[in-house]
C-alpha cells in the first residue's frame, strides 16, 4: 500500500475527488493548508522579481492537501489521471508525495491491509 499526499490548488478539489472516486479509492482525508514550492509563493506575474534578484519574503498560498491510501497497483494510474485532468501548465499546479504504508486496520471489523482500505 502507498499513501499519496496530493497538494493541489483549491479549485481542483472537485476534480481530484472525481478521479479518486473513479479509481475506487476507499476513502480520503482532506485538509486546507498553506504552502509554497520553488517560487516561494510568488505568483507567476511577479515571478520576474526573482529573476531580477529582488529579495522577497516567502509567501504562503492556500492549498488543499489530499491524503489517500491505495493499493500499489493504483498509484501510476492515479498520477496519470491527475496529470491529465488538473494540470494547468502554470507554476503551482501541485505535487504528489508517495509514502509506503506498513499496515491498515478497519476498526469495526478488524480487516487488515488492502481489505481495510
Ligand atoms: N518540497 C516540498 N515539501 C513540502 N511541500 C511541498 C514541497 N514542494 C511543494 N510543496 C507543496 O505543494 C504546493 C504546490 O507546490 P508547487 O506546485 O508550487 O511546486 P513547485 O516545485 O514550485 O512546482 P512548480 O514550478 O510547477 O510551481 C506548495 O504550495 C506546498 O504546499
Ligand atoms: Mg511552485
Amino acid at each position: 500500500m502507498k499513501e499519496l499526499i496530493i497538494i493541489i490548488r483549491p479549485e481542483k478539489l472537485e476534480m481530484v475527488k472525481q478521479i479518486l472516486d473513479t479509481q475506487n479509492c476507499g476513502g480520503m482525508t482532506i485538509s486546507t493548508v498553506m504552502g509554497c514550492g520553488t517560487q516561494k509563493g510568488i505568483v507567476e506575474e511577479n515571478a520576474v522579481n526573482v529573476i531580477k534578484g529582488f529579495k522577497t519574503n516567502i509567501n504562503l498560498l492556500p492549498k488543499i492537501r489530499v491524503e489517500v491510501v491505495v493499493p500499489d497497483h493504483s498509484v501510476e494510474e492515479i498520477i496519470t489521471e491527475l496529470r491529465d485532468k488538473i494540470t494547468t501548465g502554470h507554476v503551482g499546479d501541485g505535487k504528489v508525495f508517495i509514502r509506503n504504508i506498513e499496515g491498515a486496520v478497519r476498526l469495526r471489523t478488524g480487516e487488515r491491509n488492502e481489505k481495510a482500505l
